[in-house]
């Protein structure tokens, strides 16, 4: 089953067809708010507000953990997670939709992952008999491999969907993953560029990483909101990235409309082994 984490701006999908909200508990806490279970193309999709309704939990606070536990508790195997970025790429202007290949990963408090070794937690209520139980249950620690982290089947889906639709958009791009809340200095967006980053935002990581230690599938769509720190000189406001996700409101439905319609159920590729040998 696909699962779809909205961004700032994206608290609902409006206008599918929605057969409950559910709220899901797990042993690392609460996730950010219930899940909404729609049918689209008869096929049942479930989605996430990352921030919650109402934006209610900051980047640097959002229950990373409890969201992707939730999701695999409810049969979730795959991700489709939207964003709102900033554009340090010199290509990119506000409105363009990305699609990431890599990242890089300058986050500072944020849990990363599931396997605490002594301290693992083990959810009683997920009867799943795979390698994160297994895992999880003899307390083991896992260093999961994010080479090429995201999901080539996904990427390429989502980029026939764009195509399908005749809607533009920049794929292979690197996201820079900062702390926030705060936003990035002029100095820092340059040191970013050198690096070698195109966008930068506040919460793809540590979802990828965690969603790959449940060996899940994951893709990511990105809407550039507005130039990074210190690209136009203008102040940055949350105003101007909550403007540019309602106005791009219709088309980012239409993309997922298009991503599930396009999606093989039942496809396998190797992000589903990557829990094989990850453990010590
Ligand atoms: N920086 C970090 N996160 C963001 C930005 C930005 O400029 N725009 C939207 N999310």
């Amino acid at each position: 089953m696909l699962g779809v984490i909205g961004g700032s701006g994206l608290y609902d999908i409006e206008g599918v067809k929605v057969i409950e909200e559910v709220e899901v508990k797990t042993p690392w806490g609460e996730p950010s708010d219930r899940y909404i279970i729609t049918e689209i193309h008869n096929k049942k999709v479930i989605f996430l507000p990352r921030h919650g309704k109402g934006h209610k939990f900051p980047p640097h606070l959002i229950n990373f953990r409890a969201n992707l536990w939730g999701f695999r508790k409810l049969g979730v195997s795959k991700i489709l997670s939207i964003s709102a970025v900033g554009g340090i790429n010199p290509l990119l202007k506000a409105g363009d939709f990305i699609i990431s290949n890599q990242f890089i990963d300058f986050t500072k408090s944020r849990p990363q992952t599931f396997y605490e070794g002594i301290y693992s937690k083990y959810d009683e209520e997920d009867k799943k008999d795979d390698l994160v139980n297994q895992y999880l249950k003899d307390k083991r620690v896992v260093h999961i491999d994010v080479s090429y982290p995201f999901c080539p089947y996904m990427q390429s889906v989502l980029k026939k969907s764009f195509e399908d639709l005749g809607f533009s958009y920049k794929d292979n791009a690197t996201y820079v993953a900062t702390e926030g809340p705060r936003l990035e200095t002029s100095a820092e967006i340059k040191a970013m560029a050198s690096l070698g980053a195109d966008i930068v935002g506040m919460t793809l990581v540590p979802e990828i990483v965690l969603a790959r230690e449940l060996a899940m599938h994951f893709v990511s769509v990105s809407i550039v909101t507005n130039l990074a720190a210190g690209i136009s000189g203008d102040r940055l406001t949350s105003d101007e990235v909550i403007e540019m996700m309602h106005q791009k409101n219709e088309d980012i439905k239409k993309v997922i409309l298009k991503f599930v319609e396009n999606l093989d159920a039942n496809f396998n590729c190797s992000c589903e082994e990557v829990l094989e040998g990850a453990a010590i």
